[in-house]
């Protein structure tokens, strides 16, 4: 399969960045000074305990979440200000928010609406014949993507617990964003969907950034080069895996809680 991004990538470059990040609600302190660099081409994961301010971060990255403090930059764009359609459009997705699944539809045609979102570039009101050979030829393409093929005609609604987010994060992949955000997108998998996903996920992130909540560590280990650990709000310790799961306040900080 493919190769690290490490490997590939010597250097890649800071497609979203976020400096001295904060956010109260009311008198309490939810995200306090982070600082977060996210690389093109790389699987970044956002670990902590619950309540630590994982979706609170991802919610300020997407603009669903004004900043008490600190600014966000986009592909070398300012974002601080920008409203999240803006944002998405600019190539910042999120996946379960922005896609949905229909579950009277065929997986195909999950697809094939997601293609013509208003977000998507390709939108016409009026279009030729070509052009709908043209969105049919991508979807059946997308689906390749994610080993969906065999399941195109079936209705979302039948398709498995794990095959129903595989086609959500397709839907996401129409938009062809530049940075993804996945909060949780292995929870309630069971194993062999977790591989299938794992994979998908490392793929995607060959010509793109992904920043991903994973409680699972050992998803964490396989297929993200950078890791960022919040605690209370705050940066507790960054770094690849290895260096990260050795950090002594890291252990402390998970001990005592429940991982799945
Ligand atoms: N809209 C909100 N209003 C008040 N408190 C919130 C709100 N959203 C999150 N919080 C609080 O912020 C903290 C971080 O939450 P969250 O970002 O959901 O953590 P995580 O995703 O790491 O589990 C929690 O204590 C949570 O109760
Ligand atoms: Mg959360």
């Amino acid at each position: 399969m493919a190769v690290s991004a490490i490997e590939t990538q010597a250097k890649p470059r800071v497609v979203l960045s976020a400096r001295g990040l904060r956010r109260d609600f009311g008198g309490f302190t939810a995200v306090k000074n982070v600082d977060l660099d996210v690389h093109d081409a790389s699987v970044h994961a956002l670990i902590g305990p619950n309540g630590a301010g994982k979706t609170t971060v991802f919610n300020l990255l997407t603009k669903f979440l004004q900043p008490t403090a600190g600014s966000i930059t986009l592909m070398g764009t300012d974002i601080t200000g920008t409203p999240p359609d803006k944002v998405a459009r600019m190539g910042l997705v999120r996946s379960f928010q922005i896609s949905a699944v229909f579950p009277h539809l065929s997986v195909l045609d999950n697809v094939r609406v997601a293609l013509q979102r208003p977000n998507n570039l390709s939108t016409q009101f009026w279009r030729p014949l070509s052009a709908l050979d043209r969105l049919n030829e991508r979807a059946e393409q997308l689906l390749a993507s994610v080993g969906l093929s065999k399941e195109r005609d079936h209705l979302a609604a039948d398709l498995s617990y794990g095959r129903k987010r595989v086609l959500e994060i397709a839907t996401t992949l129409a938009l062809d964003p530049k940075v993804l955000l996945l909060d949780e997108p292995m929870a309630g998998m069971g194993h062999e969907d977790v591989g299938v996903v794992s994979a998908i996920i490392r793929d995607v992130a060959r010509d793109r950034a992904v920043l991903m909540v994973e409680h699972n560590l050992s998803v964490v280990a396989n297929i993200c080069q950078h890791v960022t650990v919040l605690q209370r709000g705050e940066i507790l310790a960054e770094g690849d895996y290895a260096t990260v799961s050795q950090d002594e306040r890291v252990r402390v900080a998970y001990m005592g809680t429940e991982e799945h």
